[in-house]
């Protein structure tokens, strides 16, 4: 019942924001998608594209709307804002970005929105500490994807290896979505055998070799093919699903910490119970000491960004 009763909203219809779309709309999340762009005229493309899927498909109202729309929204996405080139860093758009979410969340908030904001907008944990901030909306409402993607990629590149599906591989990447994050290795197993102890897993790379992948796996593919969207808009997905069901279900984003692992006032990434409002619980993982120094260094590169914004 309560996912007829919702819409969901992307912000910013580039690469990351219609393969959003295209994978909510598959997989049914919501009966409306309502799509915002800066250039009306590809939000209404998109929007008509989208909308030619849905016969063969899944029968979801497809719009072009208003921030008024937005706000009525059980979960808006914001993905606006350019796609950094293959060589750049996820900061290289930072001030015009940070821009653009205090926009739209002034936007969203003068409109009502009391729902779910989920940036995925980059550098997202810049991005979703700001949008918290301008916001004002209660902490667990506002989310960044943050190293949901990086689990991923890491999970992915070790069952591709181990011949196994990724989906039994476990393993969690926190802290900052990008090259300082950080994969807790006390995490890792196949289907409960731990990593180290499954059949092949001598042959694996080193563990700084694989997470050196996991931070370079973004420039990679946008270096291959121009951006990086499918990846990025099933963790989209699976975020949303998470909410629209009220699953409490433990998946790992950017949220505002108030003293988890010793730290506050930043937003990175640690196993958080997602539901229908947002982050209900924040959860903390055993670090070993050079883990908790590394998550200690990510968390001080994005206090300085902020840091730096408020000059
Ligand atoms: N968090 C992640 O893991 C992750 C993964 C992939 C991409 N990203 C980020 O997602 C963002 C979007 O990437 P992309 O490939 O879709 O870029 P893109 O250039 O294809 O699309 C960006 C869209 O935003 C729109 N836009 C710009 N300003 C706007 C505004 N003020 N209001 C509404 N719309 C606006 C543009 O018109 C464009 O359609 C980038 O910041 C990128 O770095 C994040």
């Amino acid at each position: 019942l309560l996912l007829h009763r919702t819409s969901i909203s992307i912000i910013g219809c580039g690469h990351v924001g219609t393969a959003c779309a295209y994978a909510l709309l598959q997989n049914h999340l919501s009966r409306e998608l309502i799509l915002i762009d800066e250039s009306e005229d590809r939000a209404k493309g998109e929007a008509l594209d989208l909308r030619h899927a849905v016969p063969l498909g899944m029968p979801v109202k497809i719009s072009v709307g208003t921030y008024k729309d937005a706000a009525a929204s059980a979960i808006v996405i914001l993905t606006a804002g350019p796609q950094e080139k293959f060589s750049g860093s996820r900061f290289n758009h930072m001030e015009s970005n940070v821009s653009i979410v205090r926009e739209c969340a002034a936007k969203l908030m003068a409109e009502g929105f009391n729902g779910v904001l989920l940036l995925v907008t980059n550098p997202v944990d810049v991005l979703t500490f700001i949008a918290q901030k301008e916001s004002g909306l209660p902490v667990g409402q506002v989310i960044g994807t943050g190293t949901l993607i990086d689990s991923e990629r890491l999970r992915s590149m070790i069952g591709t290896r181990l011949k196994v599906d990724a989906r039994s591989v476990q393993i969690t990447v926190i802290g900052e979505h990008g090259d300082s994050s950080v994969a807790v290795w006390n995490t890792a197993q196949v289907a409960g055998i731990p990593l180290e102890l499954y059949p092949g897993a001598k042959s694996l790379p080193s563990r700084e070799e694989l997470l050196k992948a996991v931070h370079e796996a973004g420039p990679e593919v946008a270096h291959l093919k121009g951006n990086t969207c499918y990846a990025i808009a099933s963790c989209v997905t699976r975020i949303c699903e998470a909410i629209l069901r009220d699953e409490r279900s433990v998946l790992v984003v950017s949220t505002l910490l108030t003293g988890q692992y010793g730290l506050r006032d930043v937003c990175l990434s640690t196993p958080c119970v997602i539901g229908a409002s947002g982050v209900e619980t924040v959860l903390e993982l055993h670090l070993d000491e050079a883990e908790h120094k590394a998550l200690h260094h990510s968390a001080g590169l994005l206090q300085d960004a902020i840091a730096q914004l408020k000059k």
